[in-house]
């Protein structure tokens, strides 16, 4: 029996430890609200995902592997649609994006928000329609901005005098034909409850227009006086990874007092409202998401009183979700390659990734769940960490969890809810090569972006 079986720790985790694992039934479970739609486990215990065995998805493509459920993807997308049905949902590309992603998110009749001209680029090259683009960014170039312009993007979210002025400088050249689409980001004065690093609406950060200072009308009153931008409303993005519905209606409620200013101010009422993402996903059972219908129901039920109460029409509005499209529909599926006892502490549990293909848990302090997934287990639990290869003591992917006694080199763990800003934010830390994606439907596996090689690497490097 390792340090720290469950027997032994019974009851105490603290705030850290998983508390509803106990025995070795528990360990072998695969609780629904963390995993993919189609991930199922056989009498042996070998993890599937789409009818595919992860030991099979390993020996085709190696380890790690971040595995994409795409029927679990299309159907969060299209809930999301369905719930915000009248408004726009716009995919946050950040959360993942490659081009198989930007053709499911097209087909199931989402639309895009990008923040960069390279995530610009990925949307293009797969042929998404570009007027159904949002361009995002604090510090958009005017190369950005000037492709974003030629590809005809159908909206951009503006985030500084300078861009105004760039943008506007830039249409000006173009001439009249030109009245670029855009939307004035707002930061609204909201503390999300959140992580610091992914809140972004509290007044002292980089993103948008401070509302109590002023500076969200002045860019509103800007653009509308200058005339060469096409001004559609106004857009509040309060962070991310958020169960609280409340600082939603706070930030709703702000906003739709800065519309009324604007048309006390000159007389316009802007017909667009974006209300952004950050929806919380479940990453361990502590976490209880707000299904998409309640979330719209109550979102738009706040838009429409405060519009009843300022007697303004009811603007389109529109949200970005991406984590919680995009964040349960994957899995990272590692190898074993040690496993440690550090008595009278844990257990640890070395996979051969790390905080190169999920910074989450070094960067946010984020909370994973893992399981063994090419094997069940009789033996008893043990409290583990599962750590990665690099040279960091903070190299963590999963904190605490419950794994069984006899975990050994060669078994595969697979650590669920890793969609969203894991591949994303990955990195070559320690110059290990990224690995791979595949979809995963009706028992076919496809890759969708291939593995880093050594050889990759290298070809950067120019001596
Ligand atoms: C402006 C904006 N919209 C949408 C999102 C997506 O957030 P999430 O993935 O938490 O839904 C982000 C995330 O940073 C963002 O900055």
């Amino acid at each position: 029996m390792r340090a720290h079986e469950a027997g032994a720790l019974h009851g105490d985790l603290g705030s850290s430890g998983p508390a509803w694992l106990r025995t070795p039934d528990d360990v072998n479970t695969l609780l629904p609200q963390l995993w993919p739609r189609t991930v199922t486990r056989d009498g042996a215990g070998v993890v599937a995902v789409a009818g595919v065995p992860v030991t099979d998805l390993a020996a085709r493509f190696g380890t790690p592997l971040y595995v994409l459920d795409e029927d679990d993807l299309r159907s969060r997308a299209r809930e999301f649609a369905a719930a915000f049905a009248g408004a726009e949902v716009f995919y946050a590309g950040k959360a993942f994006l490659c081009k198989a992603v930007v053709r499911m998110i097209a087909e199931e009749g989402l639309s895009l928000d990008v923040c960069s001209g390279g995530e610009l680029a990925v949307a293009l090259a797969a042929g998404f329609p570009p007027e159904r683009i949002g361009f995002h960014g604090n510090n958009k170039s005017v190369a950005e901005l000037t492709r974003a312009l030629d590809a005809g993007v159908g909206r951009i979210v503006v985030d500084s005098f300078w861009e105004i002025d760039r943008l506007t400088a830039l249409a000006r050249e173009r001439g009249p034909a030109c009245r670029p689409a855009v939307l004035v980001r707002v930061t609204v004065g909201v503390e999300a409850h959140t992580h610091e690093f992914i809140a972004t609406a509290h007044e002292d950060q980089k993103f948008g227009f401070s509302l109590a200072g002023g500076a969200a009308l002045a860019a509103v009153l800007r653009i509308l006086d200058e005339g060469v931008l096409d001004l559609r409303g106004l857009h509040s993005h309060i962070g991310s990874q958020i169960f609280d519905t409340s600082g939603f209606e706070v930030a709703a409620r702000r906003v739709m007092g800065l519309q009324a200013q604007v048309r006390h101010a000159r007389g316009v009422e802007l017909p667009d409202l974006d209300l952004g993402g950050g929806f919380g996903i479940a990453y361990t059972t502590r976490d209880d998401p707000t299904p998409p219908t309640d979330l719209a129901k109550r979102m738009m039920k706040i838009v429409e009183d405060e519009c009843e109460g300022a007697r303004l029409a009811l603007p389109k509005l529109s949200v970005e979700p991406g984590r919680a499209i995009v964040g349960p529909a994957v899995l990272t599926l590692y190898e074993v390659g040690t496993v440690k006892d550090v008595d009278g502490i844990r257990t640890y549990v070395s996979v051969d990734g790390g905080m190169s293909d999920n910074i989450r848990t070094a960067l946010y302090d984020a909370s994973y769940s893992a399981t063994l997934a090419s094997r069940s287990s009789p033996a008893p639990p043990i409290l583990a960490r599962v750590v990665g290869k690099h040279c960091e003591s903070g190299d963590i992917l999963v904190k605490d969890e419950f794994l069984p006694a006899d975990v050994q080199p060669t078994d595969l763990v697979a650590v669920p809810g890793t969609g969203a800003y894991c591949r994303s934010m990955a990195s070559n830390y320690n110059h290990v090569p990224r690995p791979p994606v595949v979809a995963v439907r009706d028992g076919a596996a496809r890759l969708i972006v291939r593995g880093e090689t050594e050889a990759d690497l290298l070809a950067l490097d120019v001596g």
